[in-house]
């Protein structure tokens, strides 16, 4: 079979055979198909979109294209927790301990950031001598010891993922629902999952930019879900504004340590209803009310912070994060940003702003290759609903130069805005399904 009919099939709308989509993952994990056929059947997918039999039988193939974790011996469920991505979105640096601390054992295969998004990977290497690179009889013992283990993705894991990704991303092709499923789910299936807990991401700052896409999503990651046998449980939440105070590699840690140490916040609420949720479809528990309670408790008594505590160890940090005066590096510059619109109560403060100012201050890559500034960032001081006076300070730059930080100023001034009657805060959780 050669694969400029695998194209021409995809392309002409009658779709392609189970064989022909394992073709296409072996070729993408061992390049033997070249970049620019792959590049010409992403694009053709992008306008004759798989159906719900393609994208499960692609992403099993993909999945098995490397590497598949075997978790036997680990106590069960086998669950990963995985986001869409968002602007500040450092929920799983909070939400791993605070489940290890409540019963559960979590391995989990992590990304780095892409495009406004942040990436679980980049925060945590910004930690000095944190490990993300784990081999899997590593993640295995060290879940085994203390309940939790992370790791970037390597390259023996759904290697197809990677080279399609890479092409996505070159392509303009990202956007197409049943090709985000499929790289998210086989990476999930060869980390060993038996089920995944999803955080699809709804507004500005996340990849799915309004309610009905993000539904869209979210039902097709279920579908395919049932149809390769790994139960995803989803909820819908909001990404129009920066999730909780600190965006940036290092800010991040700090606030999700901040977090573990007993601070609340609306990130800390999200963190605790996506707890209470995982709790309930693990059968630890059988109301959401009561997970509500259960992981509370991990929080107020400390023993989320203790997880916490053993797994940065475990992987190597060698700067105590969680005490209240860590040694962490800090940007050179720090710019405090007023309230440029005048009294009111804010409207808006966009996501993808904020997102864009940091990458350019250095916190994300705008090209693959780029080095990331861990100290880089933007704390966000006022959230939607919230009231402000005029001049009031609004954000705090940290910048490695004054002229970068004045740069993000001027972008995250134009993604502010204030209405003069009152705005309700926007809700944490869209739906839950
Ligand atoms: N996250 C992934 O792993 N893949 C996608 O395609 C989008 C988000």
């Amino acid at each position: 079979m050669d694969f400029q009919s695998v194209i021409a099939n995809r392309k002409s709308g009658q779709g392609n055979t189970h064989l022909e989509l394992q073709m296409l993952a072996i070729g993408a994990a061992d390049h033997s198909i070249p970049d620019y056929q792959l590049s010409a059947w992403l694009m053709a997918e992008c306008f004759q979109p798989l159906n719900e039999e393609e994208t499960a039988w692609l992403t099993v193939a993909m999945a098995k294209t490397g590497a598949q974790l075997d978790l036997t011996g680990l106590p069960k469920p086998w669950i990963d927790k995985h986001s869409t991505g968002g602007v500040g979105d450092k929920t799983t640096i909070v939400l791993l301990p605070l489940l290890a601390s409540c019963g559960l054992t979590i391995v989990k295969m992590s990304g780095r950031g892409l495009g406004i998004t942040g990436g679980t990977v980049d925060k945590l290497e910004s930690v000095p001598g944190f490990r993300m690179h784990l081999t899997p009889e590593e993640l295995k013992t060290q879940a085994a010891a203390i309940g939790l283990a992370i790791s970037g993705q390597t390259s023996h894991l759904a290697p197809a993922d990677k080279t399609l990704y890479e092409l996505r991303d070159a392509t303009a092709t990202v956007e197409s629902i049943p090709l985000i499923v499929s790289s998210i789910l086989s990476k999930k299936l060869a980390g060993g999952a038996e089920m995944v807990v999803l955080d699809v991401k709804c507004g500005s700052g996340g990849f799915m930019p309004d309610f009905e896409s993000a539904k869209k999503l979210a039902l097709a990651l279920s579908e395919t879900g049932k149809r390769i046998g790994m139960p995803v449980y989803i909820s819908i939440t909001e990404m129009e504004q920066p999730l909780g105070r600190m965006v940036g590699n290092l800010l991040e840690v700090q606030e999700a340590a901040w977090v573990l140490r007993g601070g609340t916040n609306r990130f800390t609420e999200l963190c605790v209803e996506l707890a209470a949720h995982t709790l309930v479809v693990a059968e630890c528990t059988d109301s959401h009310e009561k997970g509500l309670s259960i992981a509370w408790a991990a929080l107020r008594e400390g023993r989320a912070l203790l997880k916490a505590k053993q797994w940065f160890a475990a992987q190597g940090a060698e700067v105590d994060v969680f005490g209240i005066k860590d040694r962490l590096p800090k940007a050179k510059v720090q710019l405090t940003v007023s309230n440029p619109k005048g009294k009111g109560y804010v409207s808006k403060v966009d996501a993808r702003s904020v997102g864009a100012a940091v990458v350019h201050l250095g916190g994300g890559r705008e090209v693959v290759t780029d080095i990331i500034d861990p100290t880089a960032g933007v704390e966000c001081l006022k959230h939607v609903g919230d009231q402000v006076e005029e001049d009031e300070p609004i954000f705090i730059v940290h910048a490695p130069s004054n002229h970068l930080a004045e740069q993000a100023a001027e972008q995250l001034r134009e993604g502010f805005e204030v209405s003069e009657e009152p705005v309700k805060p926007l809700p944490l959780i869209l739906e839950t399904l």
